[in-house]
């Protein structure tokens, strides 16, 4: 039997005191509105509908490809934004499974469990409960003496007896599509002139329709976002999951409450991460690394057995055995192949180090190929821009950049070449050449191939 799904994401969220839409704020670094996507499409196996306000580009685009669009043009309440999307699905699927986009923590598994639960009930309706004593404003399930679920009732209109009831509607459900479009034109508008989806349990016990209630056992997964204050517990309870995941998988966490490893990060076994270390975006890390303590990485890949302590990484990528930092900040392009060094108050952009280059201490290489075995020495600069444009160095293999080089761009220089300490290179340095001075002129020639740093 087919489901297919439709995410809620068009309310206000005014408890969020926020200009900014609810489902925008970001989770793990992802905009809360991704997760729901994500676990929608793989609990249903093909695309949502997502329920969003007028004018909502950017909504639109924190979903990402494939998604399909409602807009729900009055935010009149979760049974109204439902009516938007039900039209949009007769012919697709016998079933429907409507979820809230400030759900984000709700799991693909435990949602598809749910569509397997509404698969096999009879009846319309196959909702999400929990039981718990923190009732985070949730509606509250009543049910018959004989045990039926017969309404939901929200938190607002409860009377303190019906308030202490533990059974909790989550808000995910499973509808059978015909009973569900039959009737979503009967809800009752309430005295606030909303449409609340939740009464639809009360029109199908009405009717003598039964209704299946499917427990959440992990309450980390009903954390709903209304507020702020949700969503910093969210953060915490993603946080939690995410770094268990790892340690069962053979990552070692020193201090898993300040790591924070985003949900799209990959890590290999047998690394190692010490505390305050945050892992970010399409991040993947290779096997036995050590990273950290005090370490960002950000939309970064990084190879095995590399070593980066204390510093910033951000788009860069590196192959195995790479060490860096401590202090170093390597930016958008940098690409340093195996066994390259950088050491402290090192910065690398948008620049590609061959194999076993050294770059021991206070350098900004930017725009620039590095050969092979290439040493930097402490204090060399890339002076890459002109004023107006970027322009690129080339360094040859087995060079050797002496202290405090000035390498005023667009210049090479060649292979086995060695610059004097403090010199300013301004023009071409051929291959096996010795220049000094400023602006630094060649004094000598050696051969090429020897030991360049003899
Ligand atoms: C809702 C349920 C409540 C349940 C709780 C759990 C109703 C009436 N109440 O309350 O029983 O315990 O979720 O998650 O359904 N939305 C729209 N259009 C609207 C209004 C809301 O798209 O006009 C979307 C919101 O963006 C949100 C979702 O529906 O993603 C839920 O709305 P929200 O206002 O958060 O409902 P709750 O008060 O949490
Ligand atoms: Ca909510």
């Amino acid at each position: 039997m087919r489901c297919e799904s439709v995410i809620l994401a068009a309310g206000l969220g005014t408890r969020m005191k926020s200009s900014r839409p609810k489902v925008l704020h970001p989770l793990g670094g992802l905009p809360l509105i991704a997760y729901s996507v994500d676990a929608c499409r793989q609990a249903t196996g093909s695309e949502p509908i997502v329920v969003i306000p007028l004018d909502a580009e950017e909504i639109r685009r924190a979903c990402g490809p494939g998604v399909e669009f409602v807009e729900q043009e009055n935010p009149l309440g979760t049974g109204h934004a439902l009516m938007q999307a039900a039209g949009r699905l007769p012919g697709r699927s016998e079933l429907v499974l409507a979820t809230s986009a400030d759900m984000a923590l709700l799991r693909a598994e435990t949602l598809a469990d749910l569509v397997e639960h509404g698969r096999r009930h009879p009846g319309p309706i196959t909702l999400l409960t929990a039981i718990s004593p923190v009732s985070r404003g949730f509606g509250r399930l009543l049910r018959s003496e004989a045990g039926d679920v017969v309404a939901i009732l929200e938190e607002t209109h409860a009377d303190e007896k019906q308030k202490a009831i533990e059974e909790l509607n989550v808000g995910a459900y499973v509808f059978r599509l015909d009973w569900l479009r039959e009737q979503l034109p009967r809800l009752p508008r309430s005295a606030k002139g909303e449409y609340y989806l939740t009464d639809l349990v009360a029109i199908a016990a009405k009717a003598g329709e039964p209704i299946e209630a499917v427990q959440v056992a992990d309450l980390d997964e009903i954390i709903g976002i209304n507020t702020r204050e949700h969503l910093a517990e969210a953060e915490a309870a993603l946080r939690r999951r995410i770094n268990r995941h790892w340690l069962e998988s053979g990552v070692s966490l020193q201090d898993p409450a300040t790591t924070y490893i985003g949900p799209r990060v990959i890590l290999g076994a047998e690394t190692f991460i010490s505390a305050n270390t945050h892992l970010e975006g399409a991040t993947s890390i290779g096997e036995a690394c050590r990273l950290g303590p005090n370490t960002i990485v950000r939309d970064s890949r990084i190879g095995a057995r590399c070593e980066i302590e204390m510093s910033v990484l951000e788009g860069a990528v590196l192959e195995d055995e790479v060490s860096v930092g401590p202090f170093a900040h390597l930016r958008r392009g940098a690409y340093l192949c195996q066994g390259v060094h950088v050491g402290n108050f090192g910065e690398v952009k948008d620049s590609r180090l061959e194999a076993g280059v050294k770059m021991g201490h206070f350098s900004y290489i930017g725009d620039a190929s590095i050969g092979e075995n290439v040493n930097i020495g402490a204090g060399t600069i890339t002076c890459n821009f002109d004023g107006e444009r970027k322009q690129r160095t080339e360094i040859g293999d087995g060079a050797f950049i002496g202290s405090d080089t000035m390498l005023v761009a667009p210049v090479r220089v060649g292979r086995g070449s060695r610059t004097g300490a403090g010199s300013v290179v301004t023009r071409d340095v051929p291959d096996g050449s010795v220049a000094v001075g400023v602006p630094a002129r060649v004094i000598r020639k050696q051969e090429v191939g020897k030991d360049p740093h003899a």
